[in-house]
């Protein structure tokens, strides 16, 4: 397995007050796969993902990346989550770095020279459509087009596992969609294993392989839904029948849970 979650459980504080994020999880991903995590807010999905990535220590559990723990009594193991990007629904980019600077800052903490990272980072720029784009700031960027930097970013080091937490959330309907389909070809063409964290059933069922379904109170795992259609996948799918239904199914399963 490439990624192997057992049994993770994470508690806030303690006391009364003491907050269960998420309760028991199991979950595997198989190499190459496109995994959802679906739930409403606040049931623990930035949580789990935060804790497979290395950023937050569990209270149970163990996370397995290519059967390497992440998490071990001595801390966070940094060659679990070598092969780790992580991409956030804010692009978190640096307002005084350019666009190919930002893209490149990965690889440049990584050690990397100028003109060899430079030149990955343009590639990577280019392949997310952002060639055009590689001298602009930030700031004179839309909301898309810095998603798109924040992807770049995130692949730029070649990654085996991208976890994106609401990666276009923020965006309009129509740019969501665009990012999407651009989404599940770099994937595709990358062989790179995906968690995705989303709160839209439509989207995780256009994306993935499978959607695991969360509910709140306790926040918990409650089904596991293999998602069949064909790819290469195009957006014609959602107008389906097959489609539709499967929306269906994943509202009631998501709805069961509450
Ligand atoms: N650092 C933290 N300290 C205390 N409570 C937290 C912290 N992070 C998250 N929580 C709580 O854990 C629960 C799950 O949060 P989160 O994982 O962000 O959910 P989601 O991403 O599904 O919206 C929420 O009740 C949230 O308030
Ligand atoms: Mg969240």
């Amino acid at each position: 397995m490439e990624i192997r979650v057992s049994g993770l459980t994470k508690i806030f504080g303690d006391g009364p007050s003491a907050v269960t994020a998420i309760q028991d999880a199991d979950l595997a991903l198989e190499r190459g796969a496109f995994v959802s995590l679906l739930g409403p807010s606040g049931c623990g999905k930035t949580t789990l993902l935060r804790i497979v990535a290395g950023l937050e220590p569990p209270t149970r559990g163990t996370v397995e990346i290519r059967g390497a723990p992440v998490w071990t009594a001595a801390g966070r193991s940094t060659s679990a989550t070598r092969p780790v990007s992580m991409m956030f629904q804010e692009a978190r980019l640096f307002p005084w770095f350019s666009v190919v600077e930002n893209v490149a800052l990965p690889l440049r903490i990584a050690g990397l020279g100028r003109t060899e990272r430079t030149e990955r980072a343009r590639d990577i720029c280019e392949t997310v459509g952002l060639g055009e784009f590689l001298h602009h700031r930030p700031g004179a960027l839309s909301g898309g087009m810095k998603q798109r930097a924040s992807l770049a970013r995130a692949l730029v080091t070649d990654p085996q596992l991208l976890l994106l937490d609401e990666p276009f959330g923020a965006l309009d309907a129509m740019t969501r969609d665009t990012l999407n389909l651009e989404l599940m070809e770099v994937c595709a063409g990358a062989n790179v294993t995906t968690i995705l964290v989303t709160h839209s059933i439509s989207e995780a069922a256009f994306l993935s392989d499978r959607v695991v379904v969360l509910a709140p109170r306790p926040a918990r795992i409650t089904a596991t839904v293999e998602i069949p259609f064909m790819r290469p996948r195009n957006l014609d799918l959602q107008q389906s029948m097959d489609f539709q239904s499967m929306v269906g199914q994943l509202r009631r399963t998501l709805s069961e849970g509450e």
